[in-house]
């Protein structure tokens, strides 16, 4: 990505930024809240089309200008959003070929659908049954129907947005796995996230980006990039100390939740929160 400059009313995203990533490494993407990071992964995979920002898009050596998300899919570049994008209601099945059914004379061919649907589980590590729907597994496996959708997409360049923000630490190692899995597959990924041990453990270059500018790409894959040198980047100073000593006067209660209970959205027979109690208290 060659100078990318993107605005909204009000505020510039992007300014100038540039990007090289090479085929076939996992490249980490950082920067604070609001530095640009979605914004310029969402120029790259058509969300803003070309015309919406300036500058130039080269993948694969050619200039590309896409229309829409449907139009850098073709390329075989496939983005997974922050907030993941399936649908509830729907078979695993059903969602990872949402948009691009197997068809037989007009018809969903629901063999050929859940055949290759297995096969896909398959290849992103994940044992369920392809029929089983979506809101019935949890946030991990989510994140794995999303790659195994990607990967359905013949996907060449996988963006993943922050991927492990909502998983536990088994989940999130076993996605690194597997994009370690992808990349030994010549699939290039970039990976968005703030978790700094994460992309010490699995990028081979990180780029950063701060108030819509790129910073500078460290090299990870050597070792010799720490996480304060990454955090350096980050805010744009040396940091003395990642958690200074703060004066806090703890003053008196101001909330106070007890046994509180929360049934799930879709299925009121199941309780998702079993008797919370939380007490805050000011200052
Ligand atoms: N659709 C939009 N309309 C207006 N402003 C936007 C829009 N999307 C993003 N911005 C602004 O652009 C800037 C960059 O936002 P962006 O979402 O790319 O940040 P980010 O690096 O992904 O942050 P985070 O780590 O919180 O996800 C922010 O100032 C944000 O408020
Ligand atoms: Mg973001």
């Amino acid at each position: 990505m060659r100078s990318i400059t993107k605005e909204f009313p009000g505020v510039i995203a992007l300014a100038d930024v540039s990007l090289t990533v090479e085929r076939g490494t996992v490249h980490a993407i950082c920067g604070e809240n609001g530095a640009g990071k979605s914004t310029l992964m969402k120029v790259l995979s058509g969300v803003y089309p070309a015309g919406d920002y300036r500058g130039e898009i080269v993948f694969d050596g050619e200039t590309v200008e896409f229309k829409d998300i449907r139009d850098s899919e073709a390329a075989g570049i496939v983005i997974i959003h922050q907030e993941l994008a399936l649908s509830p209601y729907l078979s695993i099945a059903e969602n990872i070929f949402l948009g691009n059914e197997i068809t037989h004379r007009g018809l969903i061919d629901w063999d050929a659908t859940n055949k290759e649907a297995a096969k896909l589980l398959a290849r992103v590590g994940l044992g369920d049954s392809p029929d089983v729907p979506v809101n019935e597994i949890g946030v991990g496996k989510q994140q794995l129907v999303e790659i195994a959708k990607a990967l359905s997409k013949d996907v060449k360049l996988l963006i993943l947005d922050e991927p492990t923000a909502a998983l536990n630490d088994d989940d999130s190692e076993h996605l690194l796995d597997l994009i370690r899995h992808l990349r030994g597959q010549n699939i290039t990924c970039i990976i968005i996230s703030h978790k700094l041990n994460e992309i010490r453990a699995i990028a081979d270059e990180v780029t950063i980006i701060r108030d819509g500018r790129t910073i500078e790409t460290l090299d990870v894959a050597t070792g010799g990039t720490s996480e304060d040198r990454i955090i350096r980047g980050m805010v744009g100073r040396e940091l003395e100390n990642r958690y200074p000593d703060r004066d806090v006067e703890i003053g008196d209660e101001v909330l106070r939740i007890e046994d509180w209970n929360v049934s799930h959205p879709t299925d009121a027979t199941r309780t998702v929160i079993h008797q919370a109690n939380l007490n805050v208290r000011a200052g």
